[in-house]
């Protein structure tokens, strides 16, 4: 199913011709060096949502480009969020919207709305509402897949229980026949 999704997004050319010279940024690559959610990597995580975003924008004719780059860069934080940070104040869920906006900034020429997008997009965790339609359809986008990123490594972990289960029930078996 994972696979499936990437699949889907290389073959998009448009798509990749829009995130193409993001992705392309040594910085951004270092997103492969953070887990996001479990096993997703900050990386992976901000390509599904910028490609989702793109996907459900560019069907309701809506800025779609934007919400591509702003779906990629949203996460630019590029820090373990899990571990305390020296020197970093606030909680991490109120305060990276900031820092990834800055960060990209730093490296890309963003339009207010893209910035926008990218410091609000923990809304309702934070209270600002992002300005744009695109800014909504990114809260809700990276909550999917938030959620979805979780539940995928939660359903495979309750999978293996079972399958254990099922093992030491047949060998337990097997050993009270003999
Ligand atoms: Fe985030
Ligand atoms: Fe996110």
């Amino acid at each position: 199913m994972k696979q499936n999704i990437y699949d889907l997004i290389e073959k998009d050319k448009e798509f990749q011709d829009i995130i193409k010279p993001l992705i392309a940024n040594e910085t951004v690559q270092k997103m492969k060096n953070f887990r996001q959610h479990y096993e997703t990597t900050c990386f992976d995580h901000c390509y599904t949502v910028s490609y989702y975003c793109y996907l459900i924008c560019k069907k309701y004719n809506l800025d779609y480009k934007s919400a591509a780059r702003a779906g990629m860069l949203h996460d630019l934080f590029l820090y373990d969020w899990r571990k305390r940070q020296e020197g970093r104040k606030g909680l991490h869920a109120f305060t990276h919207g900031k820092t990834a906006c800055d960060n990209a900034s730093a490296l890309f020429s963003l339009n207010e709305k893209e910035k926008d997008m990218i410091i609000n997009h923990m809304w309702p965790v934070t209270t600002k509402f992002p300005k744009s339609f695109e800014g909504f359809i990114l809260t809700f986008v990276d909550k999917y897949c938030a959620m979805s990123e979780t539940f995928e490594i939660l359903q495979s972990r309750l999978f293996m229980k079972k399958a254990f289960r099922y093992a030491y029930l047949f060998l337990s078996l097997i050993i009270i026949k003999f």
